[in-house]
């Protein structure tokens, strides 16, 4: 296939860059590349296939001719760009929130619901780190046993925040080790050696936006809009790997056995699970790794129709960077015979 125009908004972001080399390491067929961060990186340079490629700012003919725009970068900033790339001819894959919910826009983790890539309109959304792992988990059961209701209680690494929150975790261990206090400034008080419940800004409610938008997306993308769920969502102090604990309530029964065998076959998943020698997912393992890691399966003893297990996953990996490089390759047949459309008709 003809390589395609790319564009990568949010290039030097920690999302930006795996992005980047995940696109390099699966061979996706890039054409044209241009890399866009703020002005503050213009000028720089990250190599792709061998070739150093400058970083731009963004300009009034950045998505001119470009097939795919990836969009790494703050939702306000995402919901400006994106009309504008899909204006110039480009189908958008938006890390960000801040198409997530439109009803036109598909929210797609690609192992869930690949179909619904169908009905786009320009824009793709991909969903929140700690519903991206959430959903790769849950749908194996979800398929055969309908999920009726879910509690899911986070511990959300610091990469999540993204660059600036990952340095501050470094300067805060630097800090400590020194016999300094730690200095907050992303986050609201030092996350060395501690931890909060609280990830994003609260609501009236009670809950935080983080558990809001889990919540929401849960439903979106496994199309059960009335789902029962509930969320509280931690921030710890580990650098990479969002770690979950889940319970689930299904129609029926079903045992921990058929539960880990369903995992155990499902696209995206590793059962981890192997506690009596101490096997079990964990961060430090998750990180790198693209499958979502899901172990502690067990009967949720509070409930007969209750399962409870352990779900772990690279953030920055399955959470954001390769779930949209995931949607860009499901996407590569339709996108493939546009752009060589438009190329035939420019020649
Ligand atoms: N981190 C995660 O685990 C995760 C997971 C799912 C979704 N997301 C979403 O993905 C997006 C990126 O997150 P991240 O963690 O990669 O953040 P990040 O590390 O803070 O990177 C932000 C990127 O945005 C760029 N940027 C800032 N202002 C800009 C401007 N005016 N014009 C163009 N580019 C600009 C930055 O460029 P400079 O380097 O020049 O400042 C940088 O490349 C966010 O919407 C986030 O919510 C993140």
């Amino acid at each position: 296939m003809a390589g395609l125009n790319v564009a990568l908004v949010g290039a030097t972001g920690l999302v930006g860059r795996l992005t980047l080399s995940i696109l390099e390491a699966r061979d996706f067929p890039v054409g044209r590349l241009r890399l866009f961060a703020s002005p503050r990186s213009a000028g720089k340079r990250l190599r792709f296939q061998g070739d150093e490629v400058p970083i731009e700012a963004i300009g009034d003919d950045a998505f001119e001719g470009c097939d795919l725009v990836f969009l790494s970068v703050e939702t306000p900033l995402a919901r400006q760009l994106a009309p504008r790339a899909v204006a110039a001819g480009a189908v958008v894959i938006d890390d960000s929130s801040a198409h997530r919910l439109e009803p036109d826009v598909p929210l797609v983790v690609p192992e869930v619901n690949a179909a619904d890539l169908a009905r786009h309109r320009g824009i793709i959304a991909g969903p929140n780190c700690s519903t991206a792992q959430l959903v790769v988990a849950l749908n194996p059961l979800h398929r055969v046993n309908p999920i009726q209701r879910v509690i899911v209680d986070t511990y959300q690494a610091v990469s999540g925040t993204g660059q600036a929150a990952l340095e501050e975790l470094r300067v805060q261990e630097r800090q400590v080790q020194q016999g300094e206090p730690p200095t907050a400034r992303v986050y609201p008080h030092p996350i060395v050696q501690n931890l909060f419940p609280h990830v994003d800004s609260f609501r009236d409610d009670g809950y935080t936006r983080e558990e809001w938008k889990m919540v929401q997306e849960t439903r979106k993308i496994l199309h059960r809009p009335e789902l029962r769920m509930s969320a509280t969502c931690v921030r710890v102090p580990v650098p990479i790997g969002h770690s979950e604990a889940v319970h689930v309530e299904l129609e029926r029964a079903m045992s921990p056995e058929e539960a880990r065998e369903l995992l155990a076959q499902a696209p995206g998943v590793r059962v981890v699970d192997d506690p009596t020698h101490n096997v079990y997912p964990m961060p430090k393992d998750a990180a790198g790794r693209d499958e979502v890691l899901v172990g502690r399966i067990r009967a949720d003893q509070s409930h007969p129709r209750g399962l409870a297990f352990w779900v772990v996953g690279d953030n920055l990996r399955k959470g954001a960077a390769l779930n949209a490089v995931q949607i860009a390759e499901a996407l590569l047949p339709s996108l493939g015979s546009r752009a060589l459309t438009v190329g035939a008709q420019a020649s």
